[in-house]
């Protein structure tokens, strides 16, 4: 519970004394412009146009009242700030939103990939709370002991949130066949990419479920993009600033569809932060870059590329017939070791959106406190 003792009228700040002696700054066109009574009561949306408040408006009068901080404001409007609300608020004390952060992993994670029965989905919600929070997290996890049925990972994809429809449908089969239009389709080992490069935006979690597993090999291979990045920042950051700045042009046509969008290799947030991952080579166009940057370029492209295949970072999951691995394709490149093409193999996958997954985790959440 914060308390304020004391508020303070100063140019362009109203300054708060806290009971312990702490001191706050709020600037009066945040004031304004934050004033709880000028938020709409259900949907708590602000009401007045932001860029509407003059920089230079002042208060008339900051007071403590009742424990609250009340403004008045020229126009007659007075506004309330509750002390909590603010010492939630108090940006002057270094107060910024809470993102969870990724936790990064290698090739040791292997033991501690977050596992779930599909009876849990159902009917834990303490352990499917716990299995998202942990994919939330490591941008991978694993259902075991699902049924084989064809269509079932798009009933697991709408459970967890909505399925992605897109040209390949809502769900879409991965079987060794002949006239492949995608190395997916043969029993080549696939090196590790993430899905989609040429969508814009690419789906953001990949479903991926085994209905058959008979031949030898085809071991799912994942590694933590954000890992490889953050590694290559550390040891070569010239590199790793190649390719957060240079975009390339990733390009897919088939019969039906021709799919086109631009990135680059790793994007981060204003804070420098890592926020995506986006790295596959097979659908990855020629690089058009300046002809002085070019041979830099094919150097840190190829760092990267050689590290995601390093044995240090990635793990590797035999995966057996009702079993799914789920990744956070903006993060984690998943591929596959080679198989014998003897044996049955059938693979069913979907994609959901990270948004609808963790808009339900938050709603499962709230259910969860409110019955304790
Ligand atoms: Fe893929």
């Amino acid at each position: 519970m914060a308390t304020i003792s004391t508020a303070d009228l100063h140019p362009r700040f109203v300054k708060i004394k806290w009971s312990d002696g702490r001191m706050s700054s709020f600037h009066h066109v945040w004031l304004r412009d934050n004033c709880p009574q000028k938020r709409h009561p259900q949907t708590n949306h602000r009401v007045d146009e932001t860029s509407a408040i003059p920089l230079d408006i002042e208060p008339t009068s900051a007071t403590v009242v009742d424990g609250a901080l009340q403004v008045l404001w020229s126009d007659d409007h007075q506004s309330t700030f509750g002390a909590d609300w603010l010492a939630e608020h108090d940006y002057s004390s270094g107060i910024r939103r809470e993102k969870p952060k990724p936790v990064l992993w290698d090739g040791t994670f292997t033991p501690h990939v977050p596992r779930m029965t599909y009876e849990q989905l159902y009917n834990d919600t303490q352990a499917r709370i716990a299995w998202i929070r942990a994919f939330r997290d490591y941008g991978v996890a694993i259902m075991t002991e699902m049924p084989t049925a064809e269509g079932t990972v798009a009933k697991v994809g709408d459970e967890l949130g909505r399925v992605r429809d897109t040209s390949w449908g809502r769900v879409f089969d991965v079987k060794s066949i002949a006239k492949a239009n995608s190395v997916a389709y043969t029993s080549l080992p696939l090196v590790l990419h993430t899905d989609e490069g040429y969508r814009d935006p690419a789906p953001t979690v990949q479903l991926q479920h085994f209905l058959v597993s008979e031949s030898t090999g085809g071991d799912a291979t994942l590694v933590d993009g954000f890992k490889v990045a953050h590694d290559l920042r550390e040891q070569a950051p010239e590199k790793f600033d190649v390719l957060c700045n240079t975009e390339l042009y990733f390009h897919f046509a088939d019969v039906d569809i021709v799919l086109e969008n631009d990135g680059p290799i790793i994007e981060l947030d204003p804070a420098g932060n890592i926020k995506a991952v986006r790295f596959s080579n097979h659908s990855c166009q020629p690089f058009l870059i300046d002809e002085d940057k070019m041979e830099a370029y094919y150097d840190a492209y190829s760092t990267f590329g050689a590290m995601r295949e390093d044995p240090r970072y990635r793990i590797q999951i035999p995966m057996g017939a009702g079993e799914m691995y789920m990744v956070n394709n903006r993060r984690v490149m998943h591929g596959r070791t080679g198989f014998t093409s003897g044996g049955n193999r059938h693979l069913q996958s979907c994609y959901i959106e990270l948004d609808e997954l963790y808009g339900r985790l938050s709603i499962l959440e709230r259910a969860a406190l409110a019955t304790h």
